[in-house]
Order: structure tokens, then sequence, then C-alpha cells
């Protein structure tokens, strides 16, 4: 099939490089110049593991091709709109302008029986509101909402093998006729018999968010108890390990540490709990911002932990922050803890050194202040404290024998629960996790 992904971003770039890797004909559109460039190179603009591999191979195909302008949408059946809604400025509610504008800069292109296919995380009421305006344009093409889940670090995976796959369209004939046509887009999720759920918009839209809140929840209830195993001496380790053997709780998404950030669950509790609100329901997730105050409080914790633990004033002290990301295998340090926790200790006037293994440079744009370094070697050498809070393997295979030779203070805050406490103890090393022993 003929596509359109507008939107070149973390899920437009992924998105339009995989379904041209499934045999579609697909174009990615971006107004951002230097990321439509960077792309018809081949080089991805973010780290995404395997993404080179499969843009490469679809752009050699010829099935692949990148543009800044929207006109090369004409003649594509499906348009995918995979844009950003970030947070508003201000406001807990998502920022709706991107989606906006893609819509309407799609209109002059759109022909009959097209079909315009949200995947961008919105709040519940704005597919209904968008297919109110494809409508009101008279070109004929319908809307349909297909949320997506992808991780980042396996959105190439998550993308060609989905876990479920979910439609919102409209009642009757049109709706049977968006979900065909998603249908022959997702063909070979079709035949591996992927879940597939075909309903409203409004759930539709909901699913994500909820998915997103309900994930929030695990981790802020996991980091809840870490604070109550801190203050009666339980081991939220093995707290975690023994509820998720239940199979109705589960065992992924119970890792307590510095908690979670990114460009997914932060903005989208947020903005689950302002959309609610307007519904005049805030009420109904007002736990949401619980979650978030929870999981807010595990950065302060962190840096508390490392204050305490410094043997002289902050502003003397040199810290070594491991990791930057939100979480490994990924470059993106958007409302990220680690980095969160690297700047908080800087602005204490701790003199910070922080390595990751892809996280400087976005890192650096933003918080040019503090000192990076790509050697985890310097970035422990003649350090006061040890604090990790991104688990990359790189850092979980830390020998910490060698470690204490090159620090000042072999104290080690595992902000992630990740490193074997015995064997760093063993090193000589002041082991100090969150809710662990
Ligand atoms: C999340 C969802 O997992 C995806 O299903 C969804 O599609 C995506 O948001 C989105 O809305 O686009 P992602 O933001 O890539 O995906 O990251 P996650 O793997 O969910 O991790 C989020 C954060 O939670 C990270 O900072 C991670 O370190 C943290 N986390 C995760 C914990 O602190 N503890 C855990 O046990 C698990």
């Amino acid at each position: 099939m003929k596509l359109s992904v507008i939107g070149c971003g973390y899920l437009g770039a992924v998105h339009a490089s995989a379904m041209a890797e499934l045999g579609h004909d697909v174009v990615g559109i971006d107004i951002d110049a230097r990321k439509i460039d960077q792309l018809a190179a081949g080089t991805p603009p973010f780290y995404e593991p395997g993404l080179p591999e499969i843009l490469t191979s679809a752009m050699a195909s010829g099935r692949l091709r990148f543009s800044t302008d929207i006109a090369d949408a004409a003649g594509a059946q499906v348009h995918f709109i995979g844009v950003g809604t970030p947070q508003k400025a201000g406001s807990h509610a998502a920022d709706l302008s991107y989606v906006d504008a893609a819509v309407q800069s799609l209109l002059p292109h759109l022909a009959a029986g097209d079909l315009v296919v949200g995947k961008s995380t919105v709040p519940v009421g704005t597919a209904a509101r968008l297919a109110g305006v494809i409508e009101a344009s008279g070109c004929g093409a319908s809307l349909a909402w297909n949320p997506e889940f992808l991780r980042e670090g396996f959105a190439v995976k998550d993308t060609i093998s989905p876990d479920r796959l979910v439609y919102g369209v409209p009642a009757g004939a049109a709706g049977e006729h968006a979900a065909a046509q998603l249908n022959e887009v997702y063909a070979s999720a079709m035949a591996a018999q992927t879940p597939l759920i075909v309903t409203d918009y409004a759930t539709a839209e909901l699913v994500k968010v909820a998915a997103n809140a309900f994930l929030a929840t695990k981790i802020s209830f996991i980091n809840a108890m870490s604070e109550i195993a801190d203050v009666s001496g339980a081991n939220i380790t093995e707290l975690a390990d023994a509820i998720g053997f239940d199979n109705r709780i589960g065992r992924r998404f119970l890792n307590a540490g510095v908690g979670f950030g990114g460009g997914c669950l932060p903005k989208d509790i947020r903005a689950f709990t302002a959309r609610a609100e307007e519904l005049g329901r805030g009420e109904s997730v007002s736990f949401l911002k619980e979650v978030d105050a929870i999981n807010m409080r595990q950065r302060q914790r962190v840096v508390a932990m490392t204050l305490q633990a410094l043997d002289k004033p902050v502003y003397t002290a040199k810290v070594a922050v491991l990791g930057l990301s939100f979480k490994p295998h990924s470059d993106d340090v958007r409302d990220s803890p680690a980095l969160d926790v690297a700047v908080q200790l800087r602005g204490l006037g701790a003199d910070v050194m922080a390595t990751d293994p892809q996280g400087i440079e976005n890192s650096r744009l933003r918080h040019p202040q503090l000192t990076y370094s790509t050697s985890i070697e310097e970035t422990l050498r003649a350090a006061d404290a040890v604090v990790l809070v991104t688990e990359w393997a790189e850092f979980k295979q830390i020998d910490p024998v060698w470690a204490a030779a090159l620090v000042r203070v072999p104290i080690i805050i595992d902000g992630r629960n990740t490193l074997d406490a015995a064997a760093w103890r063993a090193a000589g090393w002041i082991y100090l996790g969150l809710g662990r022993p």
C-alpha cells in the first residue's frame, strides 16, 4: 500500500521505516529539514537499536523516502499522524498544536477514500473533533485512531511485531472500511494472529493513556513500598520478586529506583489528569497526582542520600553520575530522572561529572553546565561519591575492585537497585540502594 507518515520523531521515523520494511511504499514527512536530511542520508537523528539497519534496507529497496513537503503525502491511501503531543508550557495539559497543524496541512492533499490514522497520544475526545474537521473539509477521507505502544529501545521490534493492535473507528460502513484498510497495512501482524481490538475513538484514545497510567502507577507503587522498606529494614527487591510471582500482579515494572521519565509516562499522566478535570471527573484519576508526586520524590531521595553519604560539603565534592538517558538503550533525556539528579547535584554546588553510553549529546544541549565524559574511568576518578541512575549494562559490568581504586571515597548510591550489593560491599564500598538493606 502507499502510506504517508507525518512526523518523523521517535515514533514516526520507526513507523515509516518498519512499514517500508514490511513491503509498503512509504513517504515520511516532517517540517524539520535537518531531521529529514539525516533520515534521507540513512542516519537516524536519534539512537534506536535496529533502526539504522531497517532504514538503510528500506531506502535501498526504493520503498522509503523522506520529504519536508506535505504535498508529497498526496497519492497515499493511508496517512499516519505521528507528531508529538508534549506537555503545554505552564499547564499539565497536552499541547495538540502539532497534531492540529498536521491534519490541517494534510487536508488539501487528501482524496476520497483516504484514511487518516492518528497514532499520537491524545486526550480523549481529540479524534472525534478531528473527524469533524476532516468531514467538514469535504475531502471524502475518514479518520481512525490507532494508538502506538512501542517502547523506546525496542521500537523496531514493537512496531514490526506488536503485542496488540487497537483501531478506534467510526460506527457503520465507514468504520468497517477503515478497519479493512488497517488490516491491509498490518497484514503481517494479522497473519501472526496479533490480538486486535476494533473499537470507537474514545476507547482507543483511552486505551493508550490508561496503559501508560497503569505502568506509571505500578512503578510508583513499588517506589512507595521501597520508602517503607527503607524505614522498616525490608528488602524491596525480594518483596517485588515475591509479589511478582502472583500472576495477577506480575514482576515487570516493579523495579524500585529513581523513577520513571521519558517523553511519555510523565506527560501522559499529567495530560490525563488535566483532561479528566476538563470532563468534570478530576477525582476519578486524582490518584495519578500522587503517582507523579511519588515519582518526583525518588529524584529528591537519591539527591538527599548522596548529600548524606558525602564526608564533606557538597560544594567541595566531586560526584560521579553514571547515567543520563531516561532508561538504557535510549539517548532520550526528556524528563530523565538521571539527568535531573545530575542537575540538582550541580545546582547544590557539586562538581558533577556524568557519563552515559548514548545520552551525553542530548544532555549537553540542555545542560552545558555539567561536565561530561565518555569514559567511565575518568568519571570515577577521585570521586567523593558515585551515583548510578540509569541501568546500562556498561555500568552493571563495572568491576567494584577496579572502581574502588579510582575513587577518593568508595560510596555508591545505586539509584536503580541494579548492582550486586554484596560484591560491592566486599570490594570495600559503602553501598546504598533504595529500600534495600
Ligand atoms: C512507554 C510505554 O512502556 C510504551 O508502551 C508506550 O508506547 C510509550 O511509553 C509511549 O507512550 O510512547 P517508554 O517511554 O519507551 O515506553 O519507556 P518505558 O520502558 O515504559 O520506561 C519508562 C520509565 O520507567 C523509564 O524511565 C524506566 O527507567 C522506568 N521504569 C520502568 C522504572 O523505573 N521501573 C520499572 O520497573 C520499569
